[in-house]
């Protein structure tokens, strides 16, 4: 798989296939033959650079029918909880897969990521996505999570909730975190997370704070720079909270 880019940024997977475009057709050929760094022209004349996709340009592309966590809350919630290459990790529901991958990039092979999705039509879609990339370190469930996670006591780094009711799993959370570990919930709104911390602080999480991840890009133009206004004025709040 390569990724094609043109000159507004806009990106294409293409195999190795003739590749239309509305600006004319690159020969199956020269897409073949493509490396890293070249640029590619329809014979119309548009350009296109060849790029390797990292992980979020897949997850940008990749199919999904659901909303899923973008970079800026993935960077709070791996921020925050410090996890990073060997990190063992649960989440729920996978959605998706974009925090799965997400995640699952970061952990590298010597971590692991478990992950429980209620849709048996997603599920579908989400072993799409896996299979478009070579991690091996990811075990998914098509599985109600309120009916348990399978992990062993004391054994994971991070829980990441992504949940319509987070607060039906935050015991059987507490119960696979090792001591020191964190849960990190993500909700649309504010009442959720009222209800969420309520439901941690009773179960003896301890260290219990809200972030938001609001980034704010600017638009750098001849005496008109501002931040962008068309950005996404709210994604969501994450609450995090640590087993003492
Ligand atoms: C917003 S999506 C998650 C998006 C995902 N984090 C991503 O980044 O792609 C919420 C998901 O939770 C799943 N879900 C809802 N209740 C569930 C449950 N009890 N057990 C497992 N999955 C559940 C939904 O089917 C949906 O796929």
């Amino acid at each position: 798989m390569k990724l094609l880019v043109d000159r507004k940024n806009r990106k294409y997977v293409v195999h190795d296939k003739e590749f239309h475009t509305e600006k004319g057709v690159i020969p199956e050929e020269d897409i073949k033959n493509a490396e890293v760094g070249d640029v590619l022209e329809t014979h119309l004349g548009k350009k296109y650079t060849v790029i390797e996709p990292n992980i979020n340009d897949y997850i940008e592309l990749m199919k999904r029918k659901c909303s899923i966590i973008l970079p800026q809350d993935l960077g709070l919630v791996t921020g925050f909880t410090g996890i990073g290459y060997g990190s063992k990790i649960v989440e729920s529901g996978t959605g998706a897969g974009s925090s799965l991958l997400f995640f699952a990039n970061i952990i590298g092979p010597e971590g692991h990521i478990s992950s429980y999705e209620i849709r048996e039509d997603f599920v579908e879609i989400i072993k799409e996505n896996i299979a478009g990339t070579d991690f091996e370190n990811i075990t998914l469930y098509n599985q109600d999570v309120t009916e348990g996670f399978k992990e062993e006591d004391n054994s994971i780094d991070l829980v990441f909730l992504d949940l319509p009711k987070p607060s039906e799993v935050i015991e059987d959370s507490y119960r696979i975190l090792k001591t020191g570990g964190f849960i990190a919930v993500y909700t649309p709104y504010v009442e959720q997370f009222q209800i969420v911390s309520k439901v941690l602080g009773k179960t003896g999480f301890k260290h219990i704070a809200i972030r938001e991840g609001n980034v704010r890009e600017l638009e750098i133009k001849n005496n008109k720079t501002r931040p962008n206004s068309r950005m996404a004025g709210h994604t969501g709040y994450i609450t995090f909270a640590r087993k003492m």
